[in-house]
């Protein structure tokens, strides 16, 4: 076969431009390989056509080869190329991984919003001594109602609308069965507090759960009066909310306390002026408490001619909703990371 420069230039020139077209068109590696194997092999179309060269005349051979080597290099470089292509997308070669999107940022975690609260509030009242205790969540009828001063069929027991598990076991309705636990089992002086879960058969909507945290305070031991009680709520109040915030006392009852009263502070979202938070009072209630009544000192085995003491209980999920303008409570409940995201310290 004899071919002029001229027809083995064409040639050349169209091995470059199927072969190039051939090379971007390998979907995969398999397909890249017959490609390479087709138009740049030791028997494929580019070695052929070379081979042609000894058939030219002298004088053409120098523009030709240089031809051919261009049509080389331009297969080679292509075929380079289409290799990263398909190596950096993956097996399929369709969905390139695009390696400028930012990484995914990983939450570490952190405290929840009530968890927060809590600690706070057992740290203010580690400075006055009081230390941490805990009591079971699934209670003894006797616990959470009788040592308390709180007869079985007293309407306080239904007011809790209880969870009763059989006939004298319950999910206790309060932290307060943590008081006569610690009383059966210490000998005063007691300071402690009990954060931890209470159940009540309420409606899980914004303002309710049918789980939610209670702190429980118990201070016992010679000598304890109403002052000093008023002092260290006082104190807390100062401690946590802020050092201008006022503490009011509003008579109460509870069944174990004598007497008892509810605590308000000063709005510490308007300083008092009135908002939606306080109801436009200007006060925020905080907590029940009282003096210890004497009944539950006879009842837990303590000398209530020696002994005096006070004793609270306050919600740290409302306190923490307050704080932090959380409108709905089932929030706090949900484990909703987008959410305590914000939140978490
Ligand atoms: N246990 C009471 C409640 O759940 C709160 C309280 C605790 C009141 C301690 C007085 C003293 O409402």
């Amino acid at each position: 076969m004899a071919s002029g420069g001229g027809s083995l230039a064409d040639r050349l020139r169209e091995i470059r431009d199927e072969g190039l077209a051939a090379i971007e068109a390998a979907g995969d590696a398999k397909e890249l390989e017959a490609a390479r194997v087709r138009w740049l092999g030791r028997s494929g179309a580019l070695s052929e056509a070379m081979s042609g060269m000894r058939d030219l005349a002298a004088a053409d051979r120098p523009v030709t080869g240089k031809l051919a080597n261009e049509v080389k290099q331009a297969l080679e470089r292509a075929y380079e190329a289409r290799e990263r292509v398909l190596a950096a997308a993956g097996s399929d070669g369709r969905s390139p991984r695009d390696l400028t999107l930012p990484g995914r940022r990983a939450w570490p975690g952190g405290s929840h919003p009530v968890t927060r609260v809590i600690d706070e509030i057992c740290e203010i009242f580690g400075e006055l001594g009081f230390t941490r205790a805990a009591g079971p969540e699934i209670e003894t009828d006797w616990h959470n109602f009788t040592a308390l001063g709180i007869p079985l069929d007293h309407p306080a027991a239904d007011e809790h609308d209880t969870f009763w598990l059989d006939d004298r076991v319950v999910l206790r309705t309060h932290t307060s069965p943590v008081q006569a636990r610690v009383m059966q089992s210490s000998e005063p002086p007691i300071r402690v507090v009990a954060p931890g879960l209470a159940y009540r058969r309420d409606p899980f909507d914004a303002s309710h759960a049918p789980a939610f945290e209670q702190i429980e305070g118990l201070a016992v031991d010679e000598g304890i009066d109403f002052v000093e009680f008023r002092a260290a709520i006082d104190f807390f109040v100062r401690r946590f909310f802020g050092p201008g915030t006022r503490t009011r006392f509003r008579a109460s009852y509870f069944p174990f306390t004598e007497p008892s009263a509810e605590v308000d502070v000063t709005c510490f979202l308007c300083g008092g002026s009135g908002c939606s938070a306080c109801k436009r009072t200007g006060w925020i209630e905080i907590m029940g408490s009282g003096m210890v009544d004497p009944v539950v000192f006879e009842e837990c085995g303590l000398d209530p001619e020696r002994y005096t003491g006070y004793a609270f209980g306050m919600g740290p999920a409302r306190i923490a909703m307050l704080r932090y303008r959380i409108p709905d409570i089932r929030l706090l409940y949900e484990g909703d990371v987008g959410f305590l995201e914000q939140l978490s310290g």
